[in-house]
């Protein structure tokens, strides 16, 4: 059975654009994958913390030697990866602020890399366990970005899923919605067309 992940990552918690494209796309792959189990993970509602020292040491200490709040806080990371290694389809609603990810998705990211579990260094390079996934990323965006040098946006997540072993990624993008009502109704219309293509 096909199990579809949808990771929403805005920090609202009502009527965020990248959520409201994530679940159309979301319901148009459930209509073309039909019994497709679907599972959300909502970064806004759950919210990771950010990297520590208490994080960091459970992450670097053998499992054997770890105390059971680093066990835990382990096991919380591994629980995420098991849950990305267990989707065939995964769809991730992804606004920019302020140029980059928001910064739910960012420690998302943080828990989802660790050495020796989703990826590891060899000595050709970097090896990514979380292979043979379809990812589709919708970004939402004040501005318009696409193709000129200031999308980091795009390049920083294809590079950060092609770390981790997704290299499937199709990007939806819904641009210059804070540019008056024409340009952010063509914009979502144009997304709208992309996900019904998807
Ligand atoms: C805190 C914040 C920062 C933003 N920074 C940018 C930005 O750097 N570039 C841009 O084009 N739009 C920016 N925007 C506009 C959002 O990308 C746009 O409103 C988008 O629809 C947000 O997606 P969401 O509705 O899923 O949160 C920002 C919005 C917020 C709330």
């Amino acid at each position: 059975m096909t199990t579809i992940l949808q990771i929403n990552s805005a920090a609202r918690s009502q009527g965020a654009q990248s959520t409201l494209l994530a679940n159309e796309l979301t319901e148009k792959l459930q209509q073309s994958n039909p019994g497709a189990q679907l599972v959300v993970r909502n970064l806004q509602a759950k919210p990771l913390p950010h990297l520590d020292d208490s994080i960091l040491s459970a992450f670097f200490t053998p499992a054997d030697q770890r105390t059971p709040e680093q066990a835990a806080i382990s096991a919380r990371s591994e629980a995420l990866i098991a849950e990305l290694q267990a989707a065939d389809i995964i769809v991730i609603g992804a606004p920019m602020y302020n140029f980059g990810i928001s910064s739910q998705l960012k420690t998302y990211f943080d828990f989802i890399s660790r050495a020796g579990i989703s990826f590891q260094y060899k000595a050709e390079g970097a090896e990514g366990f979380v292979t043979g996934k379809k990812v589709f990323v919708v970004t939402t965006r004040g501005g318009q970005y696409v193709g000129s040098p200031d999308d980091t946006h795009t390049s920083y997540l294809q590079t950060f899923l092609g770390f981790l072993g997704m290299t499937d990624v199709t990007f939806i993008y819904a641009e210059g919605l804070a540019m008056g009502p024409d340009v952010a109704s063509a914009a979502l219309a144009g997304a709208r067309d992309a996900i019904a293509a998807a």
